[in-house]
């Protein structure tokens, strides 16, 4: 093999189409992402997820691009999920998804299914089963998963693309360069904030103005209260919620967190002297710069990420016994959905939605005849806007329950 990087036997072998032509498409893509970014060699990986599974952004010629490259025999090595999907698998029709629509999502998913992938359309894998260890290599693709497995659960992955993904899948390998390397894990900048964040909410916006000032660099947070005046330290829910916002309104794949995250308690990835600062004072202009005008609300959203079962159980309590006004869909992982069955009832006792396998930004909101939303989430607050047309709300989720119940959400 040229250049620099070395290929074992069977790589190569598999490189030059010894294990057939989807092989050697996938093996294609990851030598030349390896050359491009100066990888010396391969690593094996553990898991895959996919993103790209939305038809709404594939459209047909992605479509196409996926059933080519499974009629050619691709078929996954490692085990892979793949990211929301447009519709909810088992309730798209009774949530207004168009039948067309859903065929062409069902294609898609077909597709996938057909190359081996279970159809797990989830951005919280880690919550359901596909929870990477320490140092495990990896190729995933959604943002906030990426984030999380690197950051909080000190596995390493790059930000892959959806193709990117899927060759790694389909060959079991990908290049080591980036964050799979030891020396690329050391923080870029130096985040000192000055408050506690409390509320989910507040991890999101302190997460949108670390992104927005460290773009692609990897944060060092000091935090003015690392495990809390009570002993309690940063819950899963609250790193996902900081790194999600942190990877939209940057391109954050992984942070680190004084006393909190793996690596950082092992001591090797402090920034170096000289490195970039930053003050956080307060998480105010966070919540202005998310925060839309609407009053009249349609939708709320929560659960991006993917909701866990302490957020169903939560949102559960606050609605129990009332009757709400707006739509609320709470978006889930289906088996996230299937754990907290009591919680699914109460909530849609209540006349709430618990959406599987999809999320607002990645459904064709337009169908959906939803113009405004309030969210609980930075991250969709941040993407929202541009991805489905929608006026946005950004609040700690009682107010957007409130929301819910009245239809109405008060400016300050
Ligand atoms: Fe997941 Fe959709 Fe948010 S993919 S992270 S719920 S934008």
């Amino acid at each position: 093999m040229g250049d620099q990087l070395y290929l074992t036997a069977e790589e190569q072998a598999m490189f030059d189409g010894e294990q057939g032509i989807a092989v050697r498409r996938a093996m294609e893509i990851v030598v030349a992402l390896g050359k491009i970014y100066g990888a010396k060699r391969l690593v094996s990986i553990h898991s895959v997820q996919v993103a790209g599974v939305s038809y709404k952004n594939l459209g047909e010629a992605g479509l196409d691009f996926l059933r080519e490259w499974a009629a050619q025999g691709a078929r996954v090595r490692v085990p892979t999920t793949l990211n929301p999907a447009g519709i909810d698998i088992a309730q798209w029709h009774t949530l207004g998804f168009s039948a067309t629509f859903a065929h062409q999502q069902q294609a898609v998913i077909a597709a996938y299914t057909a190359m081996g992938i279970e159809p797990v359309c989830t951005c919280t894998p880690y919550l359901i089963g596909n929870r990477p260890a320490w140092g495990d290599h990896l190729a995933w693709a959604e943002s906030s998963a990426v984030s999380l497995a690197n950051s909080v659960l000190g596995a390493r992955t790059n930000r892959e693309g959806g193709p990117s993904a899927l060759a790694a899948a389909i060959c079991g390998r990908t290049a080591a360069y980036g964050l799979h390397l030891d020396e690329n894990r050391i923080a870029t900048h130096r985040v000192e904030v000055h408050s506690r964040p409390v509320s989910l909410t507040d991890w999101g916006a302190l997460g949108y103005l670390v992104g927005r000032q460290v773009r692609n660099g990897i944060p060092y947070i000091l935090l003015a209260d690392p495990v809390g005046t009570t002993g309690v330290a940063p819950t899963l829910d609250q790193l996902k919620t900081l790194g999600a916002a942190m990877a939209a309104s940057g391109a954050v794949a992984l942070y680190h967190i004084d006393g909190v995250t793996p690596e950082a308690q092992a001591g090797n990835v402090a920034p170096p002297k000289g490195a970039p600062q930053i003050l956080i004072d307060d998480l105010t202009a966070g919540y202005a710069a998310l925060n839309g005008d609407a009053e009249q609300i349609d939708l709320v959203s929560i659960g991006c990420p993917h909701a866990s079962l302490d957020e169903l159980t939560e949102i559960a309590r606050l609605v129990e016994g009332k009757q709400l006004c707006a739509a609320l869909w709470v978006t889930t992982a289906r088996e996230t959905r299937r754990r907290a069955a009591q919680a699914v009832t109460t909530i849609e006792a209540a006349g709430g939605r618990v959406v599987a396998d999809t999320c607002m930004v990645v459904a064709p909101v337009d169908q959906l005849g939803f113009k405004s939303m309030a969210t609980n989430s930075a991250k969709m607050a941040f993407y929202a806007p541009a991805h489905s047309g929608l006026s946005v709300r950004f609040g700690p989720l009682e107010q957007c329950i409130e929301a819910a119940l009245t239809g109405k959400m008060r400016k300050a």
